[in-house]
């Protein structure tokens, strides 16, 4: 008997998709994608170690509905999201003779999912893909909201588009596989959502994050279901990030400079650091007076209860000085006219963006974390 499927609606108006998430959805993707195709071939982008667990299961599925397949698979991590792999990636579906209208799948975690949707939004001025995430980082926000690019020397995702998947079909079966660290990682932009817009989620996530991480399959089921749903309202809102959609960055102003500071390397998994990045940015929010003390305890203790980093003392190595840090937040995105944009909190739920934080309370929180180091 197939598995309950929840259907997720990303309301974009042409742009529109579903995000469909379920145990056991891989062995139906051939049936809910071959409804997208004008002709019986995709081509899958994938990784070395994603494709050994996943890929025959892909291809059987899509072969059970007569689609036959190419497939490229890149060596997994971080420094895949680059200029030379992009190359690779483009010349690969220029070489399966790719065209508009087809469907390029992108099987994996979120380096694969930017790096193939960049791609796919470059090639040909743009084909239409697929995003298949495999790990709980993409399940829950990269896959959804179309955002795709690659990282240089200079930062992360500097290089990027906007371009939206046809279709996410998040299996949250395959979430099995994943090592515990990578699990962890992901339920670090799990708890952001709580954290930004939606307390009785958070309390929700207090009682069953250790259920989820023990794998309880309709705890991890419900988890993402809500992520998705609150990622897609704010993407429905504001797709190219002018207002709202900042919020889902709670915690990546930090994240995005600690990543910078350990060199993109294992020391710091990217949720590791949204994690780190959310406790310091309530931190930050009780030291400027905007929340209680409570807060920035209380998103500790959760952290720390689901075993994850929590403060700049868990990275391990050397990390830069407090005024380096903030150098290299200068790079961020949300950079306006020169002045840093933070996410703050009024509350657990209660998130706001703002480029109004003296820069004397931030160096203090900063040096006295780094103290702790
Ligand atoms: N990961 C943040 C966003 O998609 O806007």
């Amino acid at each position: 008997m197939s598995e309950p499927v929840e259907r997720v609606h990303v309301a974009l108006g042409e742009r529109a998709y579903d995000v469909l998430i379920a145990e056991g959805l891989l062995d139906r993707a051939g049936a809910l994608i071959a409804p997208l195709l004008h002709r019986p071939r995709v081509a899958i982008v994938s990784d070395s170690t994603v494709a050994g667990h996943h890929l025959p299961g892909l291809v059987r599925s899509l072969e059970a509905e007569g689609i036959a397949s190419a497939h490229l698979s890149l060596p997994p991590g971080e420094a895949t999201k680059c200029w030379g792999q992009l190359e690779t990636v483009c010349s690969w579906l220029l070489d399966q003779r790719i065209e508009r209208r087809d469907i390029v799948i992108a099987l994996g975690g979120g380096v694969i999912g930017d790096l193939v949707g960049f791609a796919a939004a470059v090639l040909r001025r743009g084909v239409r893909f697929v995003q298949i995430p495999t790990s709980l980082l993409a399940q829950v926000d990269s896959s959804v909201g179309g955002k795709t690019g690659i990282n240089t020397h200079h930062g992360k995702n500097l290089i990027g588009a906007f371009h939206q998947p046809s279709l996410v079909l998040a299996d949250t079966g395959v979430l099995a596989s994943l090592p515990r660290r990578d699990l962890l990682a992901g339920y670090g932009e799990v708890v952001k959502y709580g954290l930004l817009g939606d307390a009785a989620f958070f309390e929700w996530l207090e009682a069953n994050g250790p259920k989820l991480a023990a794998g309880d399959p309709a705890a991890r089921l419900r988890a993402v279901t809500r992520s998705v749903e609150m990622k897609a309202e704010i993407v429905a809102r504001d797709e190219t990030e002018q207002g709202d959609r900042a919020l889902l960055n709670l915690g990546h102003t930090f994240c995005h400079a600690l990543e910078a500071a350990t060199g993109y390397s294992g020391r710091l998994l990217h949720g590791e650091g949204v994690a780190i990045g959310c406790a310091l940015a309530f931190e930050l929010s009780a030291r400027l007076g905007l929340c209680s003390q409570e807060a920035p305890s209380r998103v500790r203790a959760h952290l720390r209860e689901m075993g994850m980093k929590t403060d700049l003392a868990d990275i391990p190595g050397e990390l830069p000085g407090a005024e380096a840090l903030i150098g290299l937040m200068a790079q961020d995105k949300k950079v306006l006219d020169g002045k840093l944009r933070f996410i703050l909190a009024r509350d657990i739920g209660a998130a706001f963006v703002t480029s109004d934080v003296a820069p004397g309370v931030l160096r203090e929180m900063l040096d006295e974390a780094l103290a702790a180091v």
